[in-house]
């Protein structure tokens, strides 16, 4: 059990990566707070899970929403150990055409979402103990492919793990980014068949990541396993882009 006794905050928890990453996180001990903007998802990942585990519709792109939940999780379960930052959203328009209402939501979720709960966490971790912050990019924000306010999102959150590393580390407070390349979740699920196949043919190990494979890898960075690692980039694609 790699996570025992630890409070571990995984955002984005109600499908797809966040629901692997909830259940694999209670699997290894922690208890874990399932986030996500429809709360009824949330409360099905955790469920048949024993522990003290809580689900919560909240939207990470509120900061006032946000800061409240943490307070209440501080006050239920005691100080914060992980953040998983994994709640995201894309859209499909052409750069000319992007909305201010699109590029503001998908950088609101993305990045701002991601930096309100980060901030929020490091309030309440305890100290002198530290912990563990994911923040879960995309192969997207180095390799271009992909909307650019998508891959813009997701390359700032790359500079945030890293800022956010150097000045924590000294209070044992570690900040990593993990790297999915493709991968079948819902938000993959919609695509069409023939470029589900395009992008398969560009991974060398000839398949999409599965959510587990993305869980695996989230309980290292979230672990002591890793307790000397910090501002990381961890690709996770199948060899199919290097970072
Ligand atoms: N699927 C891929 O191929 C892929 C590849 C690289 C990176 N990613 C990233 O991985 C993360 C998870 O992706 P996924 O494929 O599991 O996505 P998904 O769309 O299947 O699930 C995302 C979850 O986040 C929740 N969510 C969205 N906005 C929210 C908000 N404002 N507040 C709280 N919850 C919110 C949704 O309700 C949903 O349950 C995202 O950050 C995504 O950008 C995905």
């Amino acid at each position: 059990m790699r996570l025992a006794g630890k409070v571990a905050v995984v955002t984005g928890a109600g499908q797809g990566m966040g629901r692997a990453i909830a259940q694999r996180f209670a699997d290894e001990g922690a208890t874990v707070v399932a986030v996500d903007l429809n709360g009824e998802a949330a409360r099905q990942t955790l469920e048949g899970k024993d522990g003290q585990h809580l689900a919560r519709s909240v939207n990470v792109a509120d900061s006032a929403a946000v800061d409240t939940l943490f307070v209440e999780i501080r006050e239920r379960l005691g100080a914060v150990d992980v953040l998983v930052n994994n709640a995201g959203v894309g859209s499909v328009d052409q750069f000319a055409d992007i909305p201010d209402a699109t590029w503001e939501r998908v950088i609101g979720v993305n990045l701002n979402g991601a930096f309100y709960c980060a901030r929020a966490a490091v309030r309440h971790m305890q100290q002198g103990k530290g912990g563990a912050i994911v923040n879960i990019s995309s192969t997207s924000a180095v390799s271009g492919d992909g909307p650019a306010h998508y891959c813009a999102s997701k390359a700032a959150l790359m500079g945030l793990t890293r800022g956010m590393a150097k000045e924590l580390a000294s209070r044992k407070i570690r900040v990593n980014t993990l790297v999915p390349g493709p991968t079948n979740t819902p938000m993959m699920q919609g695509i069409p068949q023939e470029w589900a196949d395009t992008i398969i043919a560009g991974v060398p190990m000839g398949r999409m990541a599965e959510p587990e494979d993305i869980a695996k890898v989230a309980v290292f960075l979230a672990s002591d396993d890793s307790g000397f690692v910090t501002g990381q980039n961890l690709a996770v694609n199948g060899g199919s882009a290097f970072l």
